[in-house]
């Protein structure tokens, strides 16, 4: 099945690591529904690594911890379908998960057959010990690509090999439908700037099919939780959701939602955000300043350099002509910088002109004699939606 837009929902590992059970999985399930998330359409329930027991059962099956899920995997799945959300789960490409749990290598398709019998609608698919396989990681991901294809259920192949072994060259081939374009997040401002570095190098292997995964949201989990590290300002984690919406990432959030705050939901729900997010025409952003000012590559050409002043400005055509335009400063010091009609494809005799709405405050700006003038302070952004106006 083609996906046409990125998926959205939660994810355990984030806050709750190793410390989860059938208690956590269903209110999480509660909480997106309650808060509205679901409804601005947050739907996958996922639950991440340390699931399983860590031995399979005699006929080779993975079996659930029955201390963590006393009523097993379709009960979870059942509740979660019953709120109208979708049931995802974790396994890994290698003998063991991350955490060391039975992994899925050489043990694909009766996984894919034990995941199909408990109603899951998605794999996250991690990579670790694939050495142990001694097979490349393309026919490790093909293996599970193919076992999920033919198991007789819909069930949306989510790859996470952190963008390592050049997974951006075959990862397309393999059956997933989204694939992680880098490594793992942590809850701090330094850790979303690495990551938008990584994704900007490999931001034109992104497309409808396959989508880059920029790993799961921090938004709300200020400072606490299993990937807690130090946390981020409310401005910070603006520019985080910003970001992952205008590469048109997948959208799982990580943090506990029975303790969301009130700025974190109104975030996550931001209607324009999210709709660039899911712009049906999935173009990819350009930079609106020379490639130069906002970046240097290595000379193999996929690693970012860091560059203290970067402050990439973007720009999306959507699908109904608008286009997002997108500021942000990951740098220490605050950045104007000018965006250029005529860059986005604004010709001089274009009876119109274009007038910018900030997708948080609402405010209009309109392009003066075809510029727009952005200033932004250090670690924030400013995402406008501009449409062609008379
Ligand atoms: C890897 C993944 C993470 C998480 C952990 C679980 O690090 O990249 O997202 O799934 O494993 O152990």
């Amino acid at each position: 099945m083609v996906r046409k837009t990125p998926p959205m929902g939660w994810n355990s590992w984030n806050t709750f690591g190793s410390q989860i059970n059938e208690e956590v999985i269903l209110r999480a399930a509660d909480s997106l529904v309650a808060s509205g998330l679901a409804a601005c359409g947050y739907e996958y329930v996922v639950i991440d690594d340390c699931w399983s027991l860590p031995q399979r059962d005699a006929q080779g099956r993975l079996v659930p911890d029955p201390e963590k899920f006393p009523h097993g995997m379709k009960y979870v799945a059942d509740y979660i379908h019953q709120k109208g959300l979708k049931f995802g789960m974790y396994s890994d490409a290698g003998p063991k998960t991350c955490a060391g749990y039975p992994g899925s290598g050489n043990h694909e398709h009766i996984d894919a057959a034990t995941f199909a019998s408990w109603d899951v609608d998605y794999l996250k698919y991690d990579y670790c010990y694939h050495e142990e396989m001694n097979l490349p990681g393309a026919v490790l991901y093909k293996r599970m690509g193919l076992a999920l294809a033919n198991c007789g259920r819909d069930i949306l192949f989510s790859a996470c090999s952190w963008g390592a072994d050049d997974s951006y060259q075959w990862m397309k081939e393999t059956g997933a439908h989204i694939w992680r374009s880098t490594g793992d997040i942590q809850d701090a401002f330094s850790s979303v700037r690495n990551l938008i570095q990584q994704e900007i190098t490999r931001m034109e292997y992104n497309g409808q099919g396959c989508f880059n995964d920029l790993d799961m949201l921090i938004v709300g989990m200020n400072g606490e939780g299993n990937v807690a590290m130090g946390g981020c300002t409310p401005e910070e984690y603006a520019l985080h959701f910003a970001f992952w919406c205008f590469f048109g990432s997948p959208l799982m959030i990580g943090s506990d939602l029975s303790k969301l705050d009130e700025t974190s939901l109104r975030l996550l729900t931001n209607p324009d955000l999210i709709r660039i997010d899911q712009d049906s025409a999935y173009r990819q952003p350009f930079f609106l300043a020379p490639l130069e000012k906002n970046m240097e590559r290595t000379t193999d050409q996929h690693y970012y350099k860091d560059y203290p002043g970067h402050a990439p400005l973007l720009a999306r055509i959507l699908d109904d002509g608008s286009v997002a335009i997108g500021l942000f400063n990951l740098s220490e010091q605050t950045v104007t910088d000018v965006a250029d009609a005529g860059t986005i494809g604004v010709a001089p005799d274009c009876p119109k002109t274009l007038v910018a709405q900030d997708v948080f405050s609402g405010e209009q700006l309109p392009f003066v004699d075809g510029k727009l003038s952005i200033t932004c302070a250090p670690h924030t952004c400013r995402v406008f939606i501009a449409r062609l106006c008379d």
